[in-house]
């Protein structure tokens, strides 16, 4: 049996509509897996380009969105990747953007989390959650207060929930990206001092390619990685290791 394979596996793989996200749903599924592509928009563009997958709609806008999509059918993988930013100074950070970010950032990453383990321990099965964190799980960055926060606490709830679930067969572990070039980081892209102070910090030169992360995902949900419990993988160029 090759240990990088998911041929046989399930997996959900939430804003799976582009970025990141896509093209961790893509090489899911070149890795053998069927993969669910849950979206708030469509992501036919994805599912097109799969030999054996679908779409739901899920807004995690609504953390508790996740709660039943578990039940209908056996899922063994979920890749919590959907996410949003707002970036203002501290002094003017507004409550909105405060809560926004943190609902769908944290809290409807630790409730979907909540709804795959009960379906994955109700079946007696083992599973896999994949969490993409951030650089600002242990950085703190500047004028993105409300991410850095929920960053930080994803990565803490990854270790959380894996000191639950490792001994009943559940692998809960995440990635922390390093600057990836998705609309995401547009912003600081289009800013040409930015874009220059942040490529002479990374040791490889470059920014990061969604399809970086998206093999990263594969290793971790697959059976090479089952006594990986609570890592929190820096893909990131070596911007890090600086
Ligand atoms: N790019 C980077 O440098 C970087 C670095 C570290 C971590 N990350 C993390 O990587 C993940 C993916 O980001 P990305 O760079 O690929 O950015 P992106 O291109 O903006 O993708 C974000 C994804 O999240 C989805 N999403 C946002 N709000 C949602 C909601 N309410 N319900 C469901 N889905 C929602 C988006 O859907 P829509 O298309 O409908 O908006 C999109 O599919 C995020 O968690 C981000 O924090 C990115």
């Amino acid at each position: 049996m090759n240990p990088f394979s998911l041929a046989g596996r399930t997996a959900l793989v939430t804003g799976a509509n582009t970025g990141i996200g896509q093209a961790i749903a893509l090489a899911m599924g070149r890795a053998g897996a069927k993969v669910i592509c849950a979206g708030r928009r469509s992501c036919a563009d994805t599912v097109s380009q799969l030999t054996d997958g679908r779409e739901i709609m899920l807004d995690l806008s609504d953390p508790m969105a996740a709660r039943d999509v578990f039940s209908d059918e056996p899922i063994d993988i979920l890749v919590n990747n959907a996410g949003i930013i707002r970036r203002a100074d501290a002094i003017d950070f507004s409550e909105s953007d405060w809560d926004d970010v943190m609902d769908i950032n944290l809290k409807a990453v630790f409730f979907t989390c909540q709804a795959f383990g009960r379906a994955v321990l109700a079946r007696e099965a083992t599973g896999s959650i994949v969490n993409v964190a951030s650089l600002l799980s242990v950085q703190g960055g500047i004028r993105v207060a409300s991410y850095t926060a929920s960053k930080h606490g994803v990565a803490g709830i990854t270790r959380l929930l894996a000191n639950e679930w490792a001994a009943r067969g559940i692998n809960v572990n995440a990635i922390a990206p390093g600057y990836i070039a998705t609309s995401n980081t547009e912003a600081l892209r289009g800013d040409p001092d930015r874009n220059r102070a942040i490529l002479d910090r990374i040791p490889a030169g470059r920014w990061g390619e969604a399809s970086d992360i998206a093999e990263t995902a594969v290793f971790l949900a697959s059976p090479a990685a089952k006594y990986i419990h609570g890592a929190l993988l820096n893909v990131d160029g070596g911007w890090l290791a600086r």
